[in-house]
C-alpha cells in the first residue's frame, strides 16, 4: 500500500541522527535462520536466575501489588536506590556523602541523558577509540565535537589525552567530559591499568573534566590479577559519574541500569528523565531489588562468569586455530568480545558482512565503534550467546572467508604498529 501522508517532510531535523543501529539490523537477519551469529551482545539465557525471577515476581505482583504496579519516583524506588548503595559499596564503589543514585531504564538511558544534560551542538567530548557504538549514537544526537583517544592494551592512552585536551583548549573548545568504559571494553575487552586510572584522574582534575565511568562488564573478568578498582572508588574529587545496569548481571529484559554520582548531576539526570518516561518500571526495580537481598544477583554474577570463561576461551582457542596468521586481536580478560584486526586495509567488514551472512556467520563490523571514521578492517565478535560448539564452527566460516579475501600483498599488523600508528591502536 502507498503511503498518502508524507511523513518525511513532517520529521525533525535531529531525526536524520536516529541512525539505525547496525548491531539491531544484524540481529533481525539472523533471528531464527541458520546463520550463527557473533553479533549482538546478548547474555547467555542459561545465565538467567528464571526459576528464582518467577518465584521474586509472583510474590511481589501478589504481596505488593499497590506499590509494585503503581508509578513511582522519577529517581528511583527510594528502598532500591539504597540497596543499590550497599551494593555498590559491597563491590569496591565508594559512594560518598555528596552522591546520589539515579535508576535508568538501561544504561543506555543514563547515556542518553547524560548527553541532553551535559552536551550542546558544538561542545567536545572525548571518547576512546574505538568504544561503544550505541554510546556514539547517543552521544552524537546532541551534535558535539568527538575527540577520540586511541588504546592500548592498558587502555586510554594519556599521553594522547592530555596532548588533545591541550590542542582543544588552544582551540577554545568546550569539553564536557570524557567517556570511557575501563573494564573489558566493548568492543575490545581491553582494561585500564592502575596507573592509567590515576593518570587519567590526575589529568581530569588538572584541567578540571568530568569523567563519564561506563561499567557493565567489571563483574565478568576472568583471569586472575586483573585490576578492576572503580575510577570512582580512586576520585577524591567527585568527579567521575559512575554507571552500570543490571542487563548482564540479572536479565537484560528488566530494563534496569543506574548512576552514582555527585547529587547535583543526579538531580538534574532526574529532571532530564522526567520528560523521557516518568520513571523506571516500578516492578522490575521491586524485583531487582529483592533479587539483590535474596542473594540471586550474587548467584548470578557467578555462575555466568564460570560460563562466560569457558565461552571466551572457546573463542581464543578457535581465533588461534583458524584465523589467518597475519590477524591481531587484544587479549579480552572479561566482558562479551574480541575485537579481531585484520591484516589488509583492503578488507571492508562492512562490504564482506553479506558474503559472511551467506557462509552463516555474523558479525559486528567494527568501524561504527570508531569516532575517526577508521577501523574498516576490524570486527567485534561475541562470545556470551553462542554455544562453544558455535563459536568454534562460526569463527572457521569466517576465518575460511577471510583467507579467501586475502589477495595480493598481505600488511603485516601487529601489536607494535598499531600502538606505534598512535591513530588506530
Ligand atoms: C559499554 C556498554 N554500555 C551500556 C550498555 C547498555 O546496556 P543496557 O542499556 O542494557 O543497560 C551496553 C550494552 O551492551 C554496553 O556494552
Amino acid at each position: 500500500m502507498s503511503l498518502t501522508v508524507k511523513f518525511e517532510k513532517l520529521l525533525a531535523g535531529r531525526s536524520e541522527l536516529f541512525r539505525a543501529s547496525e548491531v539491531r539490523e544484524l540481529l533481525k537477519v539472523t533471528e531464527g535462520g541458520d546463520v550463527i551469529s557473533l553479533a549482538g551482545g546478548y547474555p547467555d539465557p542459561r545465565v538467567f536466575p528464571k526459576d528464582d525471577l518467577a518465584e521474586i515476581a509472583k510474590e511481589v505482583i501478589s504481596d505488593e501489588a499497590s506499590r509494585a504496579l503503581q508509578y513511582s519516583p522519577t529517581a528511583g524506588v527510594t528502598e532500591f536506590r539504597e540497596e543499590l548503595k550497599k551494593f555498590m559499596r559491597r563491590r569496591g564503589v565508594t559512594v560518598r556523602s555528596d552522591d546520589d543514585i539515579i535508576v535508568t531504564t538501561g544504561s543506555q538511558q543514563a547515556l542518553d541523558l547524560v548527553a541532553r544534560t551535559f552536551v550542546e551542538k558544538d561542545d567536545e567530548i572525548i571518547v576512546e577509540l574505538p568504544t561503544y557504538l550505541a554510546a556514539l549514537n547517543a552521544f552524537r544526537l546532541s551534535k558535539p565535537g568527538m575527540t577520540a583517544i586511541p588504546l592500548d592494551e592498558s587502555g586510554m592512552r594519556t599521553d594522547i589525552l592530555e596532548s588533545e585536551i591541550k590542542r582543544l583548549k588552544w582551540l577554545g573548545r568546550e569539553i564536557k567530559f570524557i567517556y570511557t568504559i575501563p573494564v573489558a571494553h566493548n568492543p575490545t575487552g581491553i582494561t585500564m591499568s592502575l596507573e592509567r586510572k590515576k593518570e587519567l584522574l590526575e589529568i581530569a582534575s588538572k584541567y578540571d573534566l568530568v569523567i563519564i565511568e561506563d561499567d557493565p562488564y567489571s563483574y565478568f573478568v576472568y583471569d586472575d590479577g586483573v585490576d578492576i578498582t572503580p575510577i570512582k572508588t580512586l576520585d577524591k574529587e567527585g568527579r567521575v559519574v559512575y554507571m552500570s545496569t543490571f542487563s548482564k548481571i540479572l536479565a537484560p529484559g528488566l530494563r534496569i541500569g543506574w548512576v552514582l554520582g555527585n547529587e547535583y548531576v543526579t538531580n538534574v539526570l532526574e529532571r532530564a528523565k522526567q520528560t523521557a518516561d516518568l520513571h523506571t518500571s516500578t516492578l522490575t526495580q521491586i524485583i531487582a531489588m529483592e533479587a539483590l537481598r535474596r542473594g540471586v544477583v550474587d548467584k548470578t554474577i557467578d555462575k555466568a562468569r564460570q560460563i562466560y570463561r569457558v565461552k571466551r576461551d572457546a573463542m581464543l582457542e578457535a581465533l588461534k586455530k583458524y584465523m589467518v596468521e597475519e590477524a591481531w586481536w587484544p587479549n579480552p580478560v572479561g566482558g562479551f568480545f574480541v575485537m579481531v584486526f585484520l591484516p589488509s586495509y583492503d578488507i571492508d567488514t562492512k562490504k564482506m558482512l553479506p558474503e559472511a551472512l551467506k557462509k552463516g556467520v555474523a558479525y559486528v563490523p567494527g568501524a561504527s565503534f570508531f569516532a575517526n571514521g577508521m577501523g574498516w578492517n576490524t570486527m567485534r565478535l561475541n562470545f556470551s550467546y553462542p554455544s562453544p560448539e558455535q563459536i568454534d564452527e562460526g569463527v572457521k566460516r569466517l576465518a575460511g572467508l577471510i583467507q579467501e579475501k586475502l589477495t595480493g600483498e598481505k600488511v603485516r599488523i601487529t601489536p607494535i604498529s598499531f600502538f606505534k600508528s598512535g591513530g588506530m591502536f
